[in-house]
């Protein structure tokens, strides 16, 4: 199964993007899930359809899936649930529908939403599933939660699953509220043992894609470069940017002004996430809504591409950390040593090769440390960043 996952900041166009990706996929025969992560669920408004969380078919070859947390917590993980109401009903005296939404934590619906990733990659039951992520920042929350996972489960959950086997029958009576039982515990520990390996999958250039909306405007393009970073630190495949809502050239006068705007920061994007392809889709008279408008969407963006192809196979930028030392490395399109030029400005690595320039905002834990070298392999350049930057 092919998995692309489409992030960015909010309101650029991810779900439209997403939509339109679904379209074409399953026009092309693909079976196809599309499915949003964010609990915001506008992609039934983008098909213009009711979606619930069962896959709902959407058209030939389309399904359709938002995910619901309270019917998830309902069905699956119930135990946990009742538990937390509990507590919540007894120490803070919240009536029932208030402890309810209250025991949706933040993240679960990016939870769920791996699991269910997970659940469709094993059964092979689609070849292709698109995911409408949340804004960056929760996505990359999101990307990162099953290294976390691991880390609590190894260092913390066993330990403490034992020690309050021991200390429930002592503190219970003593205390007002009561302490999470085997249950609960063997609950949580099966949900994490569902969610072991999608990092895997989510890692493998060969399976999944990240693709970054954006819009050529400052704030969004500065966003997006972030995320990129943080994508490239986590060695999650990034393999096309998506520029959207860009001005046609018969936008007319009113409009001049943007326009200029938005070509000097498509020329920004281009330093900074060449060589991943640009996919571009203009600003419509209208909202992206229906099958047809999206299609039409698709049309522009992909042209005649198949979206499930890879687009990136080696990424042109990856970051690895090593004994408190990070290596930037860059994929270069040719091997060249001559008039390299490196610079930082704030968190900003500026490179420069000849007539080739990349702009890489790196993310702060490397932007604090001092660069002390850059050295050619081939057609990497790689470089390292150690000890504390000079004052
Ligand atoms: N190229 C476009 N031309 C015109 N309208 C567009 C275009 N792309 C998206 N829109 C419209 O802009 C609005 C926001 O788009 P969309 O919901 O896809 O963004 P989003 O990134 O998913 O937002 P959110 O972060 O809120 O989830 C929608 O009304 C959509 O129809
Ligand atoms: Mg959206």
């Amino acid at each position: 199964m092919r998995i692309i996952l489409f992030t960015g900041k909010g309101g650029v166009g991810k779900t439209s993007v997403t939509a339109a990706t679904a379209i074409k996929c399953s026009d092309l025969g693909y079976k196809t899930i599309v499915m949003s992560t964010d609990p915001a669920h506008s992609l039934g408004d983008s098909f213009n359809m009711e979606i619930g969380d069962r896959p709902k078919h959407l058209k030939d070859n389309l399904f359709g899936l938002e995910i619901d947390v309270h019917e998830e917590l309902r069905r699956n993980w119930g135990k946990i649930q009742a538990f937390i109401k509990k507590n919540l009903v007894a120490m803070a005296k919240f009536n029932d529908l208030v402890a309810e939404e209250f025991a949706v934590f933040p993240g679960m619906e990016e939870l769920f939403s791996l699991l269910r990733l997970k659940g469709f990659h094993d059964k092979k039951e689609y070849d292709v599933a698109l995911l409408d992520c949340s804004p960056t920042a929760s996505t990359v929350r999101m990307l990162s939660f099953p290294d976390i996972a691991e880390w609590y489960m190894e260092k913390v959950f066993r330990i403490e699953r034992k020690i309050m086997k021991m200390a429930r029958p002592v503190l219970n009576p003593m205390i007002e509220f009561e302490l999470p039982n085997d249950e609960v515990y063997g609950t949580i520990e099966m949900l994490y043992q569902n969610i072991d390996g999608v990092k895997e999958i989510l890692c493998d250039d060969k399976i999944s894609s990240m693709r970054l909306v954006m819009n050529p405007e400052k704030m969004v393009y500065k966003e997006s470069q972030r995320a990129y970073s943080y994508l490239n630190l986590f060695g999650f495949p990034v393999d096309a940017v998506v520029v959207n809502r860009v001005f046609p050239p018969e936008a007319g006068d009113y409009l001049a002004r943007w326009q200029e705007i938005q070509a000097k920061y498509l020329k920004e994007i281009e330093e900074s996430f060449s060589p991943l392809p640009i996919l571009r889709s203009s600003f419509r008279e209208v909202e992206m809504v229906g099958i047809e408008r999206l299609r039409e969407m698709a049309r522009e963006l992909y042209v005649d591409r198949d979206p499930t192809e890879v687009f990136v196979v080696e990424p042109p930028v990856t970051m690895t950390q090593h004994n408190g030392s990070y290596c930037v490395s860059l994929h270069l399109s040719t091997a060249h040593e001559k008039d390299l030029q490196l610079s930082m400005y704030k968190q900003e690595l500026i490179v420069r090769l000849g007539s080739y320039r990349r702009n890489i905002l790196l993310p702060r834990a490397v932007a604090d440390k001092k660069l002390v070298k850059a050295v050619f392999e081939g057609t990497r350049l790689n470089i390292t960043f150690e000890g504390a930057k000079d004052m």
